[in-house]
């Protein structure tokens, strides 16, 4: 097995970031500082350290879905002392939530301690689809609904953003939003760039995968099927 290879399925970082520790001289394998990625080492016997710690192989990482509630910030450790999602798990699942909600938006987070899936499921080249309800306070201008499919650069800093943009009442209050790019703020920003503003925001799916049937702040371990389902959005399958 390669080395980076190793060091992800161990849970110590995503592939990327287990080729920056290799680079920089700080992984051992058998008491010998290795320099290359690709390094095919004995997964059997290798004794491989990373800053002189060992590291094994893990087959049994943590996937956790949990509907987010309001008021909890997506962070590992807040240092204005808010609430941040990590207050509503045990201390010993020593996982880290995959991507981002804000304080006031509610709906899926996944968590997970298995390095490089978080890192797949977050990076833009696998366009992962999260879909969204937003409840606004009054109609958006222009044809959302139109533009959005085809791109909108954001008047705030030039970010293009496509997705689908679906009104789900007459009054186009209340919209269904699917998007694959994981930029911050994006859905707010969108309706602002239309001029109004979301009041009220909720995922529903992060890679085809709801936390509707659980109440806010509940967490669950997830199913074999939902894992499987992630990993294969991820290119893991
Ligand atoms: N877009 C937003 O504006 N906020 C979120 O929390 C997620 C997507």
């Amino acid at each position: 097995m390669r080395l980076n290879k190793y060091l992800s399925h161990s849970g110590v970082d995503s592939r990327r970031k287990c080729d920056e520790l290799i680079f920089a001289g700080r992984v051992q394998v058998n008491g010998e500082t290795m320099t290359s990625p690709g390094t095919q080492i004995d997964e059997e016997k290798a004794e491989v350290r990373v800053d002189g710690e060992i590291v094994r192989l893990r087959s049994n990482f943590t996937y956790i879905k949990m509907n987010k509630p309001q008021g909890y910030i997506t962070s590992r450790k807040d240092p204005y002392h808010s609430q941040t999602v990590m207050d509503l798990l045990p201390g010993v699942l020593d996982v880290v939530p995959v991507g981002r909600l804000d304080k006031d938006t509610t709906g899926i987070l996944i968590f997970t301690d298995d390095g490089d899936l978080n890192f797949r499921l977050t990076h833009p080249k696998h366009g992962v689809e999260k879909e969204y309800e937003a409840l606004l306070r009054q109609a958006p201008g222009g044809s959302l609904e139109k533009e959005l499919p085809a791109g909108i650069r954001l008047e705030d800093n030039g970010d293009l953003v496509k997705g689908i943009a679906e009104a789900l009442n007459a009054k186009r209050t209340h919209y269904r939003i699917v998007l694959r790019e994981g930029k911050k703020r994006e859905v707010k920003r969108i309706f602002r760039h239309y001029g109004t503003r979301v009041y009220r925001l909720h995922r529903n799916a992060f890679a085809g995968v709801s936390a509707n049937e659980l109440k806010p702040g509940k967490w669950k371990k997830m199913t074999p099927e939902e894992i499987r389902q992630l990993k294969k959005t991820a290119g893991l399958d």
